[in-house]
């Protein structure tokens, strides 16, 4: 049967309860009173999302059309709009969607406010690293008051996607490979967006995207196939999403560009419609990604623009993002009787829903206030905040004999083109952050005023990171490299600060090798044959593969891309000033080979180590990554003991202790994982499902108690459906996902069914 059949099946027995109604919340009566006053081309218009003319964060659309949408906006019938910044843009564009249309319909103006508006706070996969919920909740919360007063009222953030995938330029835009980690952070990151009230001037919509799997793109290249079994789907994939909703309400939700398993996401009625709108019943607003109704011609999906269309709109895709096929189709779809009415009523009214939210029908101009757009950017405060966010993001993977931190008598030799580079720690995504304005690392060293020789090394590309694309690596000139050999031969300790630019992660930015880019390696080899005593300091949008490093340097600080107060967070570590305390949200892989590479993976059926050749490994590299999930050094040391379970009458009770046994301050995040030993569908080796981040004074002991419920035990069948199974099950705590301190609890059925109820 044809996509269009089945699609058409579905309308024949559609009934009101198909598209999942609400009728009863507050503001229902004044959506209907305005929707029985709205002509369909004005329905239309507000499942309609165009671009502005400045910032285009995709496909650019031909002149006819932005002919065409400039008429569209001037007459006013247009809901939305993307990439209109500041409040002087936004007040033009909205007075024509007041003054000139026939019902002053406001419309909402989103942007990809990622991790920050004009204050830049670390990247989201670094901030994930932080495993510091409320930290991450403020980081969206300041980024929020931000773009709210730029005018903006809805960002399409956070991205949910679970992903393994590092040469995915994404991956730096989510919070890594875990469901469960993913899940705390998606709900953070909504309700700093969202915050109390919505219809605050400084609150804003949150987009949990790319629904569904985008992060599993095949080999990690960009808009590639998502190929995954329903198991994935529930347990990995879904989580993210699922709590979310559950716990923090988001108010929008966007659709993917790859298909699942064959099926375009934005033409997926059982992910949409079913799963979405009708089993968790989502009110709010599926918007499509850019073009990606109009995509579906190119997956082989649907013959022509106007079966995306009908198709994209039946899934439950409501507003159209710069594909213009609703606009041209949807009309005639109705009048010929092959979408129903009810179908675009019920989108409508998921728009308007939130504008009444976001109070727009109370004040349209809410959120544009030019005086609240002075005052409210790059603040103080917004600054500190980046800076506390971007020192608890840093992860510290290497530190033998002490290297770190920096000793006060020592010639440090300062060495590499990103550790002047005021624009790559801006990261992808920098929405309105100025280029080139961050802290560099040598603007870390003189403000806490420690001596340094500096030498750049080598360029990591040609060009200017901010506007070049594609990237020109630079493979040739090798101008620096004498100079900084010499000046890390004189020196007593070495800080060689490499690895990627800005652009060289996010949309559009896979990469299939994720070693050092361009010459640094040979510069990081040719440093270390005259000077060993190197502490590297890795800027990244993704894990990189660090074997070589791993292998040859004493000390090894990951510091991705920090945001504007990068430099000084870099420089607090190395000194000390600040306890490392992040842990890894991904695996770094030894080789790209073994990509991809998981913590959560199945055991295989010869998980071996063996003597022998047949059991499931590699035979060139080792089957465990280069650092594991969860993982990150401290310059305290912590120990895990007294590992106790009690089962109660609705949960598991697990307890511990962590004891500080250094003689520094710090704070570490421990982990519990569990594997259930035999199940319905084989299990996970390890799953986490708890963690608490705490600070332990030197010498202290402190005991965690945690709770695995019925959430935590249970997993999703091939069907979709959620099961706890009776059985003994493993509990793993430490501080990384390779621990071994674990103790074994058993489920039986009579526990189960008290866990159920609950
Ligand atoms: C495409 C990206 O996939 C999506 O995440 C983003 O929100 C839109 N472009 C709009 O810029």
């Amino acid at each position: 049967m044809s996509n269009l059949a089945t699609f058409a099946n579905w309308l024949d027995n559609m009934t009101a309860t198909s598209i999942h109604a609400n009728t009863t919340g507050p503001y229902e009566t004044r959506i209907k009173a305005l929707l029985d006053k709205m002509t369909l081309a004005e329905k239309v218009g507000q499942l309609t999302q165009f671009s502005g003319f400045h910032d285009v964060t995709g496909p650019a659309p031909s002149d006819w059309r932005a002919a065409q949408k400039h008429h569209l906006l001037q007459s006013g019938v247009i809901g939305s709009m993307l990439n209109v910044v500041g409040t002087e843009d936004v007040l033009n564009y909205q007075k024509y969607a007041v003054e000139n249309s026939r019902l002053g319909i406001p419309m909402m103006f989103a942007y990809d406010v990622i991790h920050g508006q004009k204050t830049m706070c670390p990247i989201p996969l670094a901030e994930a690293a932080s495993w510091d919920l409320k930290l991450i909740e403020k980081s969206a919360r300041i980024a929020a008051i931000e773009a709210a007063a730029q005018g903006l009222n809805w960002t399409f953030a956070p991205m949910v996607d679970v992903s393994r995938e590092p040469r995915w330029g994404r991956v730096m835009e989510g919070a890594g490979e875990d469901p469960y980690l993913g899940s705390r952070i998606a709900e953070a990151r909504v309700k700093g967006f969202q915050g109390d009230d919505l219809s605050a001037d400084d609150t804003i919509l949150a987009t949990i995207k790319h629904f569904a799997a985008y992060g599993f793109a095949e080999a990690g290249k960009e808009y590639n196939t998502a190929e995954i079994g329903t198991t994935t789907l529930y347990n990995m994939v879904l989580p993210p999403f699922d709590a979310a909703l559950r716990n923090a309400n988001p108010r929008s939700v966007m659709n993917a560009f790859n298909t699942v398993n064959g099926i375009p996401a934005t033409g997926d009625m059982a992910l949409q419609r079913d799963w979405l709108k009708g089993n968790r019943g989502f009110d709010g607003v599926v918007v499509s990604d850019w073009g990606s109704a109009l995509e579906m011609i190119a997956h082989g999906f649907v013959a022509n623009e106007r079966e995306a269309a009908k198709v994209a709109i039946l899934a439950g895709s409501d507003v159209d993002m710069e594909s213009y096929v609703y606009l041209d189709h949807l009309e005639s779809l109705v009048e010929s009787g092959e979408v129903d009415e009810v179908i675009i009523d019920d989108a409508v009214r998921r728009v308007l829903r939130v504008k009444f939210e976001l109070g727009l029908f109370d004040d349209p101009y809410r959120y544009i206030d030019p005086a609240r757009e002075q005052e409210r950017l790059f603040t103080e405060s917004h600054l500190d905040t980046a800076l506390e966010m971007a020192r608890k993001s840093i992860v510290l993977l290497k530190n033998e004999h002490n290297a770190l931190p920096l000793s006060g008598d020592k010639k440090i030799a300062l060495i590499g083109a990103l550790a002047v580079d005021q624009d790559a720690p801006l990261g992808n995504w920098r929405a309105h952050a100025q280029a080139h304005s961050a802290m560099s690392v040598m603007d870390g060293f003189n403000e806490v005023e420690l001596d340094y020789i500096y030498s750049y090394g080598v360029a990591v590309q040609h060009g200017d990171s901010h506007f070049e694309h594609p990237v020109h690596v630079n493979y040739d000139n090798r101008d620096g490299f004498d100079e900084a050999v010499a000046t890390a031969q004189e020196a007593d300790q070495v800080v060689l600060v490499v690895g990627e630019t800005a652009r060289m992660s996010g949309e559009g930015r896979s990469r299939a090798d994720i070693g050092l880019p361009g010459l640094q390696q040979e510069l990081l080899e040719a440093i270390h044959a005259v000077n060993p005593k190197i502490v590297l300091v890795v800027m990244g949008g993704r894990p990189l593969v660090l074997s070589w490093a791993h292998a040859h340097v004493p000390a090894i600080v990951y510091a991705w891309h920090l945001g504007h107060r990068s430099g000084r967070a870099i420089v607090d570590v190395l000194t000390g000033e600040e306890n490392p305390s992040g842990k890894l949200p991904m695996n770094f892989p030894r080789s790209v080979g073994q990509i991809p590479i998981y913590y959560n993976h199945l055991n295989t059926g010869r998980p071996g180590p063996r003597n022998e050749v047949t059991w499931a490994h590699y035979s060139d590299v080792e089957n465990t990554p280069l650092f594991p999930f969860g993982y990150g050094l401290s310059y305290a040391w912590f120990e895990y003991s007294e590992l106790a379970t009690h089962v109660e009458s609705d949960h598991v009770a697990v307890s511990f202790v962590v004891k500080n046994t250094s003689h520094r301050d710090g704070e570490e995040v421990a982990q519990l994982y569990i594997r259930d030993r035999v199940a319905g569908i084989a299990r996970p080796v390890k799953e986490l499902k708890g963690f608490e981040k705490a600070h332990l004074s030197a010498g202290e002991s402190k005991r965690f108690d945690m709770k695995l419920g019925r959430d935590e035990l249970g997993y999703f069948n091939g069907q979709g459906t959620f099961v706890i199974e009776p059985g003994e099950f493993d509990v793993f705590v430490g501080g990384s996902s390779d621990t071994a301190l674990n103790a074994v609890f058993s489920l039986s059925k009579e526990h189960i069914t008290s866990f159920a109820v609950k």
